[in-house]
């Protein structure tokens, strides 16, 4: 099983990702953190991104397809993976098509995930993760239980994000629906597409995703 969550910036791509794995074994494959460790790791795909995502534009077709194509050469995606922050262009997604071809897969879902403008920018300004596993969090919508700790590992170090600034996240939304809203009418006219409301709380959105997940499995 194969799906996609589709959604501009802080529609709760990762966060909902993280829950399908745990919930159905799917992979997340999430190509801004796949860049993100590349950064992290200082190779030559990370230098030649950091300024690109710093300043929220998309990192060439040509480099995220060739992560997308190795990622998914490796025996812990065969079950199947929630593809989060990918595709983002019609390059993208015919590359994606070929991909999971090549590999007697396909895709049985796309799921929009639907959220206001002032709501993402809001979620995105307050959120955070754990520096040490990466468990996503937010001021307001998903603190840890306990101030400052970790719920998964105990950690106390967080880490913002870069590219969460006002400014910057405006300018990925202009992305967002310039070069990756083209999608849904392309998944829309494949008849895969499914939207859910993702302004509703994170348990909701879970709830509506697995329910179409189910039916995707028939
Ligand atoms: P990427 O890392 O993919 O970032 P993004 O698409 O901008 O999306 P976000 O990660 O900001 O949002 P999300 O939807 O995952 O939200 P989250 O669940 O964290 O990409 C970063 C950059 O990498 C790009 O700008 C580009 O430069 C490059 N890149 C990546 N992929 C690329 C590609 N394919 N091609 C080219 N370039 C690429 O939620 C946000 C916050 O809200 C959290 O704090 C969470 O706790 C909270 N929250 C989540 N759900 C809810 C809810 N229902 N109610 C209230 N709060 C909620
Ligand atoms: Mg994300």
């Amino acid at each position: 099983m194969n799906l996609i969550l589709l959604g501009p910036p802080g529609a709760g791509k990762g966060t909902q990702a993280k829950i399908l794995e745990g919930k159905f074994g799917f992979k997340q494959l999430s190509t801004g953190d796949m860049l993100r460790a590349a950064i992290a790791a200082g190779t030559e795909t990370g230098l030649k991104a950091k300024a690109i995502m710093d300043r929220g534009d998309l990192v060439s077709d040509d480099v995220v397809i060739g992560i997308v194509s190795d990622r998914l050469d490796q025996p812990d995606v065969k079950k199947g993976a929630v593809f989060d922050g990918f595709p983002r262009t019609p390059a993208q997604a015919e590359a994606l098509d070929k991909l999971l071809a090549s590999k007697g897969q396909k895709l049985n879902a796309v799921i929009e995930m639907k959220v206001d403008d002032e709501a993402l920018i809001e979620r995105i300004a307050g959120r955070f993760t754990c520096a040490k596993c990466g468990q996503g969090y937010h001021d307001k919508f998903a603190p840890p239980n306990t101030a400052g700790v970790c719920d998964v590992c105990g950690s106390t170090e967080f880490v913002r994000r870069p590219d969460d600034n006002a400014k910057t996240v405006r300018d990925r939304l202009q992305v967002y629906n310039k070069q990756t809203a083209p999608l849904v009418d392309y998944y829309r006219a494949k008849g895969n597409l499914h939207v859910v409301d993702g302004m509703a709380e994170i348990a909701q959105v879970t709830k509506a995703i697995a329910s179409l997940v189910e039916a995707a499995k028939g």
